[in-house]
Order: structure tokens, then C-alpha cells, then sequence
């Protein structure tokens, strides 16, 4: 019995029918690095194609091909010459990269770029997919592509509900590529027409399906998930991080001190934290002696009472607050940086929100003997 393969179960002819038919009939066919088979016009098309638009690469491109017309050009010029024809277009390691790859072609291919994918990988700057493109355009090789566009085409019309950036997801997404290629001619207009898919039909924002040659076979059209497919980048989990804090009471005032004024609530007053060495999980039981010693430094401490813990949420983290109420017997010296601040007049303070608002429920007649 013939056992399938992944590219026997993957593959389906009628897929690149469908872009190659559009992309003759409806997609670009004249960008200046289109309509020739000069790897090098090829080549630097597709770096600076690679994380800027083509609106703003035309005439970058054209300047760099008048001041650089060969690879060997671009070989022997100066660093400076080349970064300053790349300047604007921003993303430097290219430019880097690019002019290494220049004298790569010249040292070890004695200026013709090779047309095997694999060796055109190889060569700085060049991923596998920027590889293939080169080597379809250059050389018709049939290679498969898979930059961000062809992910986003693929997610729809496969309606692959995973994120693609990782691994697992985007090596079965290469499988797929490499099955749906098309056997026989036209891996040229395949390859240009996944791109102008991406770039003119499904695009991030809004794609025009109505237009689009994918429409009868697209799992996210057929299920209303355009707008949801591809799944974005799962945000990493909030790291959480605690504070013990001191309200260090005595005779109406409590005990503020001056933040430092860089980090959060820079430059605020808050209440002083104990900083000592209790590991995160145990932040609930820190015995009562070691706050009444922590807090030894502001007085002689008659009672310490555990407050309702409140949360906090920044922009990069969840402050967990552990509140102590630490009463006082006899005040001492106050300690520099600090202040001692009427509890009635606690609106007035400056102070974080939370803090604020913990304080004024400890200025309530009820809870403050
Ligand atoms: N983006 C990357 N390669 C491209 C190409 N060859 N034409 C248009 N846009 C592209
Ligand atoms: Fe993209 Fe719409 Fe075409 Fe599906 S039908 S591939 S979502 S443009």
C-alpha cells in the first residue's frame, strides 16, 4: 500500500492556479526589480523589500542602483558611501549585512550570486525565505517563500489558530509552502503573487476579499474570522511583585517618606517599605517582631496590625501591597527623608492613588484609635 506523505495530504494544485491566474491578471508587473533576472537588482530589492514598503523603497532603490550599478560596486565601496544610501530607510544591520554580502558574492562566487537557495541563505542577511524569493526571480528555482505577508494569507486560508511566530506552528506553516508550490511554470508569478496578495488584498487591517482568488477556499472568510486570524503574539504573564509597607501611626500623623525620583512614583511621598529579606511567598506571615524591629527606627513600637492587602497594576508589573499598621508609644527622631503628615489633612499630600486612598481609609475615626 502507498502511504501518504505531509506534501501528498498538503498539496493541492488548484491553490497556485488560483494566485498564478491573479497575480497575470491583476497583479504588479512593474516594479523596477520585476521584468529582469539580474540577481543583484533582485537581491537588493528584496533586503530593502524586507521590513520597509515599496512606496518607500522606489527611490531609495533607484539612487543606491546609480551609485552602485554592479555588486562589485557595492564590494569595493566604502561602509560610509553604502550607509549613507541607506540612510533613511532605518533597520542598519541590512546595510551591514548587505555590503558584507556584496563581498561575499565577489570572494567566493567571483560576483555571481549562486542560484541554490541553500548557498544564497548562507550569505549574510539572506533568510530562507528573502533565499527563495531571489532564487524564483533570479533563476525560476522553485523555492518556497514565507515572510510575514504569506503567514498572514496562510493563517486565513488555513484558518491556523495558533500564533505562527512559533516554532512548531511555522515549521508545519513552511510544510505547507513547500507543498503548495506549483509543479510545473510560473513559480515567478506564484512567488510575486503571494507577495501582492499580502500587500493589496489580504491585508493586516482590512482585507478585500471580495476581490480575492482565495475567497472559495479561505477558512477565515467562510467563518468570519478575518478580523482574528492570524492570532496575534500571546502577551507574556504579568510579573507580580510585592511590598510590605509601613503606616507608621502616632497621635493623628503618619510617617511618609520621599520616594527617589526616578522609578515609579518618583519624586512622590509614600510609605516606608520593609526591606528585608522575606521571600515572596511567605510576604503574608512576616512575623510581627521583625516589622516592629524594622520599624524600631521611627520610635518605640507599641502594636503591629496586618492592613487589607490592595494590588496595584503598572505598565510592566502587579505591586502586591502588604499595609501594616504600626502604632507607636514614644515617637523618635525622624529619620531623614521623612515626614510626618496629618492624617486629616491626607488629601493633600502627594501621594500614588493607591497609597492615598489606603491612608484616608485609615483616617477614618473608626479604624484610627
Ligand atoms: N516585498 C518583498 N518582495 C517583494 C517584491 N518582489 N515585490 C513587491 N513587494 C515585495
Ligand atoms: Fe485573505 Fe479574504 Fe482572501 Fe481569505 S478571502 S485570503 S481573508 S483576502
Amino acid at each position: 500500500m502507498k502511504r501518504s506523505t505531509d506534501t501528498e495530504i498538503l498539496s493541492d494544485p488548484s491553490f497556485s492556479r488560483a494566485v498564478i491566474d491573479w497575480q497575470r491578471a491583476h497583479g504588479r508587473h512593474a516594479l523596477p526589480w520585476q521584468n529582469t533576472r539580474d540577481a543583484y537588482r533582485i537581491w537588493l530589492s528584496e533586503i530593502m523589500l524586507q521590513q520597509t514598503q515599496v512606496t518607500a523603497v522606489l527611490g531609495y532603490y533607484a539612487r543606491f542602483l546609480e551609485r552602485f550599478p554592479t555588486v562589485h560596486d557595492l564590494a569595493v565601496a566604502p561602509a560610509d558611501d553604502v550607509m549613507a544610501h541607506w540612510s533613511g530607510l532605518g533597520y542598519y544591520t541590512r546595510a551591514r549585512n548587505l555590503h558584507a554580502c556584496a563581498r561575499r558574492v565577489v570572494a567566493d562566487y567571483g560576483g555571481t550570486f549562486p542560484s541554490d537557495p541553500a548557498l544564497l541563505a548562507d550569505l549574510p542577511g539572506i533568510g530562507r525565505s528573502t533565499a527563495a524569493a531571489i532564487a524564483a526571480f533570479s533563476s525560476g528555482a522553485r523555492a518556497a517563500i514565507l515572510d510575514g505577508n504569506v503567514k498572514r494569507v496562510f493563517a486565513r486560508v488555513f484558518g491556523i489558530d495558533e500564533y505562527p511566530g512559533i516554532k512548531p506552528v511555522e515549521d508545519a506553516l513552511w510544510r505547507r509552502a513547500d507543498a503548495l508550490l506549483p509543479d510545473g511554470d510560473g513559480i515567478e508569478a506564484y512567488t510575486q503573487g503571494l507577495m501582492d496578495l499580502g500587500a493589496t488584498l489580504c491585508t493586516r487591517g482590512k482585507p478585500d476579499c471580495g476581490r480575492c482568488p482565495l475567497q472559495d477556499r479561505c477558512v477565515a472568510f467562510a467563518t468570519g474570522r478575518t478580523s482574528v486570524l492570524p492570532v496575534p503574539k500571546p502577551k507574556k504573564a504579568t510579573p507580580e511583585r510585592r511590598a510590605l509597607m509601613l503606616a507608621v501611626v502616632d497621635a493623628g500623623q503618619v510617617l511618609l517618606r520621599q520616594r527617589p525620583d526616578s522609578g515609579i512614583w518618583g519624586g512622590l511621598l509614600s510609605l516606608p517599605e520593609y526591606d528585608g529579606h522575606v521571600a515572596l511567598d511567605d510576604a503574608d506571615d512576616v512575623p510581627a517582631a521583625l516589622l516592629a524591629g524594622a520599624a524600631g527606627e521611627f520610635g518605640t513600637v507599641a502594636e503591629v496590625e496586618a492592613l487589607l492587602p490592595l494590588m496595584h497594576g503598572f505598565t510592566h508589573y502587579r505591586l502586591h501591597i502588604q499595609p501594616y499598621r504600626i502604632g507607636l508609644n514614644q515617637r523618635g527622631d525622624t529619620p531623614p527623608g521623612h515626614v510626618w503628615w496629618d492624617l486629616s489633612a491626607i488629601a493633600a499630600a502627594p501621594l500614588p492613588a493607591p497609597i492615598k486612598k489606603l491612608l484616608g481609609q485609615l483616617a477614618k475615626p473608626s479604624l484610627f484609635s
